[in-house]
């Protein structure tokens, strides 16, 4: 049996204009909608966080007032439901598709459970950082997607149910006694600068300051990367779709630079939006505390 690396395939043979689709438009529509969403919310979440500050009360101003960003924190976070929920409704539609069990679904080779690759990945990560490996031939998906990827889980049945607790206090506390809204708003609070904190800076790492990102990854956005990038980056996923005749039938027509650049855009600005809230939680929490 020939091994994977002498099985690798034409590259080269490849037309640049042929990319290998990676997310569905599903996909790529929920994580904008994510995007969006997520980023009101923190605006509007924060200027209420750090009402004490000036640029609390500038930012909460544009938004039409404490009040108003309230309900705008309000609407963003009916949509981030409405993109979770989507989210499980599509996972039970593919496990259906693919007609495994939930087991197969949850634990098959391509799923984002965690397996035993991923800690020799991250292992064999630690070595190559140090300079005593190589990298590793990361599959379709590597350890930090599969932690971005539960993170949002988590973090959405903590915030999201600490939320809708201080949405809607009287409907809690018919089941719940009354001090669970003060708890409720100190977790919510307290989860919401984790979150921040991790998708505005481990997350914006993942998709924008690795070397072989750098600038930006934009594969969530156009779902397309190109065959060479695939290669290099996720060699054990690319290895694998051409031992089993997939790679050809998932490679489809690259978007023109017009749309790259539109979304070049869109992320660069998603960018500074997070990097600049970051400094003014920073700003707020250390020089400016009440
Ligand atoms: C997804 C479901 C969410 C719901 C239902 C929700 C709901 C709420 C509600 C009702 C409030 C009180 C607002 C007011 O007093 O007018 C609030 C406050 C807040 N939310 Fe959310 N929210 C959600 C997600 C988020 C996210 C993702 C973040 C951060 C990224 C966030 C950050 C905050 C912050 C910082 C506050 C102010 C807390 C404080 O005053 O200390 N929220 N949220």
């Amino acid at each position: 049996m020939t091994s994977p690396e002498e099985q690798t395939p034409p590259v080269m043979e490849i037309p640049e204009d042929r990319h290998y689709m990676r997310f569905s438009r599903l996909n790529r529509l929920l994580h904008v909608l994510m995007i969006v969403s997520f980023i009101s919310l923190a605006l509007t979440g924060m200027s209420l966080k750090f009402s004490y500050t000036t640029w609390a009360a500038v930012m909460s101003r544009f938004f039409g007032g404490f009040e108003s960003a309230g309900y705008v924190h309000r609407f963003a976070a009916a949509v981030m439901i409405g993109v979770f929920i989507t989210h499980i409704v599509d996972l039970f539609r593919r496990k259906k598709q693919d007609g495994v069990s939930w087991r197969g679904f949850i634990f098959g080779k391509n799923s984002m459970m965690f397996n035993k690759k991923d800690l020799q990945d991250l292992i064999a990560s630690v070595k190559w950082f140090i300079g005593k490996g190589e990298r590793p031939p990361y599959s379709r998906w590597t350890y930090w997607e599969k932690f971005d990827y539960f993170a949002v889980f988590w973090g959405m049945m903590v915030i999201g149910s600490t939320g809708l607790t201080l949405w809607f206090p009287e409907l809690f506390t018919n089941v719940f006694p009354g001090w669970m809204i003060n708890v409720a708003s100190i977790i919510h609070s307290d989860e919401a600068l984790l979150a921040v904190g991790f998708i505005f800076t481990v997350h914006f790492f993942n998709t924008h300051l690795r070397p072989e990102k750098f600038p930006m990854d934009t594969v969530i956005f156009t779902g397309r990367m190109s065959v060479e990038e695939l290669a290099e980056d996720k060699p054990a996923e690319f290895a694998e779709l051409v031992e089993s005749g997939n790679l050809e039938k998932n490679l489809v027509e690259a978007y023109p630079p017009i749309v790259i650049r539109a979304i070049r855009f869109f992320g660069w600005t998603a960018v500074a939006l997070g990097l600049g809230m970051v400094g003014l939680i920073i700003y707020g929490m250390v020089f400016a505390y009440r």
